[in-house]
């Protein structure tokens, strides 16, 4: 594994002294070098996730016979809204949903199509949104499709028709009926979850690691026989509760399947429970402790393997999460989990994608949970719809895919956010642009009282400038409605560097998300 960022907490206005006199006196010392890559930012860490579960399918994507969908039922406004949020992938059915769906219960004429309790969240599921929606709209997004099969009360023949379903060129069965269904090409899926957080005691179907090893490895056996190019994801952590034995799960997963998967899953979603901004933005140092802990564990997997498999990381849920944990509602069949999300969960945004830049050499997939209306960006009524809060940050990172990861080293003031080792308020990752020599750097300043001033060194004295992007806002706890959602948005700006020796120096405000974009001297 590439470098990790290395971050030295000191009292950095010391080793600066001698600045030039007009300038702020810089706390905090940023050092960056084109040539100290991580990995490229993969264009699937911008991947999302829509589940059967209260009105992201229903209501929120699809929308038969609302005037702002198409003839197919999508919502266009929805469909624009997920462009422009930089969406590169798309995983589906679920989540919780996917251990208790049969998928052949939605294909083929939605008249003959069962209607069935739903064993995961209480609704009644119509199964008029099946793979062959979901594909078609994928397609239509030009975006990936990622689907996770059912591990939980499902078979390994079941999944492997799926796969046969959606593959399948020659003439068999379940090639036919796809094609009776309107589909003659495959589909062509590549990517397969091998299950939902099965780790999970919550979990339909949950499974001890042992089992769930042998599960897996049949269906992985079993679905690469009905087409050996695709990609396998492992389900991997989710229960970090207490007596969860996190680790455990992982490494017996990794042991188990080694040899058939090419991505074990990661699963993290936060909240400002204690109602404390900065311990909130501290996340990021289990964050990057799950991903160093799994990455150190692939690594230990394959100790001593001529010609390992190579297993990447995928965070395949992610989030801010805890208001409407949607507790009780399971018999009323009415669970939404419609988070209206903040000024500081949008800043939350950038330190997760902070983390997984930093470790971009690994994580190679991540999936925002999720698209629209449950724990999401998008947010719709039958008129309409709002972008909420952490829309911004989203689509702003997403335009930095493709570029290398750089390790960054940093100095800046620190802080303790309750038994974590002290973190620096700075939270950093850069982006370097080979083609045009871009830089992006990523800065989350999460103390909540103080500017910091840096001084950013090894991209010399960028001209014309520096590029600045930057979300902002008073109140930390503001929130966007139908009609209102110009509050919480980034102010761009050009400025000039602030030359100081051979960089620059910049201030971040208070609680604030600064990207700063400009040409590597
Ligand atoms: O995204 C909401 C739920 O969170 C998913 O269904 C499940 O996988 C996770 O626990």
């Amino acid at each position: 594994m590439a470098p990790s960022t290395r971050i030295l907490a000191a009292a950095a206005a010391a080793l600066l002294a001698g600045e030039a006199a007009a300038q702020p006196q810089p706390q905090a010392r940023i050092k960056i070098d084109t040539d100290r890559t991580i990995g490229e930012v993969h264009p699937h860490l911008f991947g999302n996730f829509a589940e059967h579960l209260g009105r992201c399918i229903y209501g929120g994507i699809y929308d038969e016979g609302s005037p702002l969908a198409d003839a197919d039922g999508y919502r266009r406004d929805v469909m624009e809204a997920t462009r422009r949020l930089g969406v590169t992938l798309l995983r589906w059915p679920g989540g919780n949903f996917a251990s208790g769906y049969h998928w052949q219960d939605g294909i083929g004429p939605r008249a003959g199509r069962p209607v069935r309790p739903e064993g995961a969240w209480g609704a009644l599921e119509p199964n008029r949104f099946g793979t062959d929606e979901f594909l078609r709209y994928c397609e239509r997004l030009g975006v990936e499709p990622y689907i996770c099969i059912n591990a939980g009360l499902g078979t390994v023949e079941e999944a492997r028709q799926w796969v046969e379903y959606c593959n399948e060129p020659r003439e068999t069965y379940w090639a036919g009926q796809r094609r009776k269904n309107g589909r003659d090409r495959p589909w062509g899926v590549k990517y397969w979850g091998l299950g939902n957080e099965i780790d999970g005691p919550w979990q339909l179907g949950h499974k001890n690691a042992g089992d769930y090893g042998k599960f897996a490895l049949e269906a992985a056996k079993a679905m690469r026989r009905a087409d050996a190019s695709i990609k396998l994801i492992a389900s991997g952590s989710s229960n970090f509760g207490a007596a969860a034995d996190w680790v455990g799960w992982n490494r017996a997963v990794l042991d188990r399947l080694k040899g058939e998967i090419d991505y074990i899953s990661l699963h993290t979603y936060i909240g400002n429970r204690e109602n404390n901004f900065e311990n909130f933005l501290a996340a990021s140092w289990e964050i990057d402790q799950r991903i160093e802990v799994v990455a150190g564990l692939i690594r230990a997997a394959q100790a001593g393997q001529a010609n390992p498999r190579p297993i990447h990381i995928a965070y395949d849920e992610w989030n801010v999460w805890y208001r409407a944990r949607g507790s009780g509602e399971f018999a009323t069949g009415r669970t939404r989990l419609e988070e209206i999300y903040n000024f500081e969960d949008a800043l939350a945004m950038g330190m997760f994608l902070n983390a997984f830049i930093r470790h971009a050499d690994v994580v190679t997939m991540a999936n925002l949970a999720q698209l629209v209306n449950v724990i999401a960006p998008i947010f719709t009524n039958e008129k309409g719809l709002f972008l909420q809060t952490i829309y911004f940050p989203l689509a702003e990172y997403a335009k930095q895919k493709g570029s290398q990861a750089l390790d960054v080293w940093v100095s800046s003031p620190t802080y303790r956010a309750g038994t974590r080792p002290p973190l620096p308020y700075l939270d950093i990752s850069a982006t370097y642009r080979r083609a045009d020599g871009t830089v992006c750097l990523n800065v989350l300043n999460r103390s909540e009282k103080m500017d910091i001033t840096a001084r950013i060194d090894g991209g010399g004295q960028p001209a014309p400038g520096l590029e600045v992007w930057e979300l902002n806002h008073p109140d930390l706890k503001a929130v966007h409605g139908f009609g209102d959602d110009a509050k919480v948005r980034p102010a761009t700006r050009h400025v000039p560097a602030a030359a100081s020796g051979n960089g620059f120096v910049y201030t971040f405000p208070k609680h604030s998300l600064t990207v700063l974009r400009f040409r590597a001297a």
